[in-house]
């Protein structure tokens, strides 16, 4: 047998430990500090979860984007609190490893710090998360001290926030011009000093994302912000290649999922029809 010398078993072990070991709060804030990316999809159902999670993802959002989806809505208006929090407990029972971060949708929040401290509090008992996320910036600094005053992990999100698609009049690229790029800085550091764990930038320029993730000290995870960032989040059925009618220029599809679940269902429909499934083997 090899002695070897416990300086390489410790490496090894504390290796190890952060790859199967819980993420945590603590956990993301080293992993900006050591300058490792962090990698974040979405899940919105326990199988999908699972994968993710065995895949070894840093982080799963249950995005309201589930109203997109899994529902078929045009926009992530309609979701509600009760639907969140399914999604939320249905991906929290498939994970080990990862952090996971709900959503709280449209309405949970905008009434009142009350009312969105008591949304926050259902979403953490109710699906026993890690953190809820909001999109917005300044008019939410009190609201978000309040989470983080019930130890509430909160993750920030500006730059396109798909909530306030009516006044942005569309999905287009925020923080363009020097004006917009200056308050959406702002806006980041506001809610670092809130509280906030973390903050998602999506659709800005990279040099704007990237002068807001050199600033702050928590971590910038982007979605069409370029690579200056702590970490990239895209929705997984996106990026698996399940739907093809959504291209921006952001997103890179890893596989084509939705032409296989094709091509083996109508493998599966052949196969009833011409009654060669199932076979002696396959039957009791
Ligand atoms: O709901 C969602 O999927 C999101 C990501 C696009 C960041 O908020």
């Amino acid at each position: 047998m090899v002695a070897y010398p416990s300086i390489y078993i410790n490496k090894e072990v504390s290796q190890h430990q952060a790859e199967t070991k819980k993420v945590t709060t603590l956990r993301l804030a080293a992993m900006k500090a050591q300058g490792e990316p962090i990698s974040m999809l979405t899940a919105y159902d326990y199988t999908m979860a699972r994968l993710l999670d065995a895949a070894g993802i840093d982080i799963l959002l249950v995005g309201d984007s589930a109203a997109n989806v899994m529902a078929g809505h045009t926009t992530t208006l309609p979701i509600t609190l009760d639907q969140m929090i399914y999604h939320g407990a249905c991906v929290v029972r498939g994970v080990q490893r990862a952090f996971v971060v709900v959503d709280m949708p449209f309405g949970s929040y905008q009434i009142s710090p009350e009312t969105a401290l008591a949304s926050a509090i259902r979403i953490m008992k109710e699906t026993g998360a890690d953190a809820v996320k909001l999109e917005g910036g300044t008019h939410l600094f009190s609201t978000i001290s309040q989470f983080t005053a019930a130890g509430i992990p909160v993750v920030g999100h500006l730059g396109l926030t798909p909530q306030s698609v009516h006044q942005l009049g569309g999905y287009g690229l925020q923080g363009k011009e020097g004006v917009a790029a200056d308050k959406l800085f702002e806006e980041a550091l506001g809610l670092e000093r809130a509280g906030c764990c973390a903050v998602v930038l999506e659709k800005v320029p990279a040099s704007v994302a990237a002068r807001v993730a050199q600033a702050l000290q928590i971590p910038v995870i982007g979605i069409g912000a370029g690579s200056g960032v702590d970490g990239q989040v895209l929705v997984s059925q996106d990026m698996l290649g399940m739907e093809d009618r959504f291209t921006p220029k952001f997103l890179r599809r890893f596989a084509s999922l939705g032409e296989e679940i094709k091509q083996a269902a109508e493998a599966y429909i052949t196969a009833v029809k011409e009654r060669s499934f199932p076979s002696d083997a396959e039957s009791y």
